[in-house]
């Protein structure tokens, strides 16, 4: 089957609307594009689990500060549409920014709870950029599944929260992380890293694969455990470390003893690039 890119609104609701009269099931996986093994494992679950599989390539304006990547953020079209004609998508929703934002757009979804912080606070506005851009995807292309990694684990949190919050008829389905061979966690932003920056990169996977197994060996202490975490990134030095927490791994309320399940998350800069990993923890 031929792949449709549908660069309207219109085209890919009629695309999709003809499916699901048909009695189909639709899973959506948006994405920003410059789409990796991470994305194309979320784009086979989302195809194993439905009828039609969709993947939205949008570099959402809304979701950037002023001072981010917005510009730079990496882009390529024709290798992500091989990509996905080769895993067998029948539909990729890419409209450009005029598309999905009227110049008078003044209508924003904002999450009051679990947003500011983590990346939060680093990002002010961050999350409402994605809830907004998310509930407008889920709104346009109405799937029944919706896929996102746990890479960006808050983000996956505020979208469950907007979408129990909003009553909408969506299930969100969470993904696990896809590492490189050394433990980076894939993402388009590590293209920003330089050969020994991408040396030191793995601090991150690194940090938490050593909280873990502090962890394994029985400590419960969330202080101690992110003094090891701490250590660990210190010792790259190249990579500066923005935050390293854990928090309850639902409703991401700080905790101070692994005493339920938790997720340990941490953000770092290397040159240019901004990197967020995590790792669960369970007792
Ligand atoms: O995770 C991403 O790539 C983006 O935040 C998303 C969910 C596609 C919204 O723009």
């Amino acid at each position: 089957m031929k792949i449709k890119v549908a660069t309207r609104v219109n085209e890919a609701r009629e695309f999709l609307k003809r499916k699901r009269e048909a009695g189909g099931t639709i899973g959506l996986v948006p994405t920003m594009g410059f789409l990796h093994e991470g994305h194309l494992s979320l784009v086979r679950r989302a195809m194993g689990e439905n009828d039609t599989c969709v993947v939205s390539i949008f570099v959402n304006p809304l979701q950037f500060g002023p001072s981010e990547d917005f510009d730079a953020y990496p882009r390529d079209m024709g290798r992500d549409l091989d990509l996905l004609a080769s895993e067998g998508v029948e539909l990729v929703f890419a409209p450009g920014v005029d598309e999905m934002f009227s110049p008078d757009h003044s209508t924003i979804v904002s999450e009051k709870k679990l947003s500011g912080f983590l990346c939060g606070s680093a990002r002010p506005g961050h999350f409402d950029g994605v809830c907004t851009i998310v509930l407008k995807l889920f709104n346009i292309l109405r799937p029944d599944r919706a896929y996102f990694g746990e890479k960006d684990y808050q983000q996956l949190q505020v979208i469950r929260r907007m979408v129990r919050d909003l009553d909408l008829e969506v299930k969100v389905i969470g993904c696990p992380i896809v590492r490189e061979e050394d433990g980076l966690a894939l993402s388009s932003r590590n293209t920003y890293l330089g050969e020994a920056e991408r040396e030191q990169a793995i601090a991150l996977s690194r940090a938490l694969a050593q909280a873990r197994s502090v962890f394994d060996a029985g400590e419960r202490g969330c202080r101690s455990i992110l003094d090891v975490v701490r250590m660990v990134v210190e010792s790259y030095p190249m990579v500066s470390l923005e935050y390293a927490e854990i928090r309850d791994a639902v409703d991401l309320s700080p905790v101070k003893r692994v005493d339920r399940k938790v997720v340990v998350a941490v953000a770092a800069r290397i040159g240019r690039a901004r990197l967020i990993d995590n790792t669960i923890l369970c007792p």
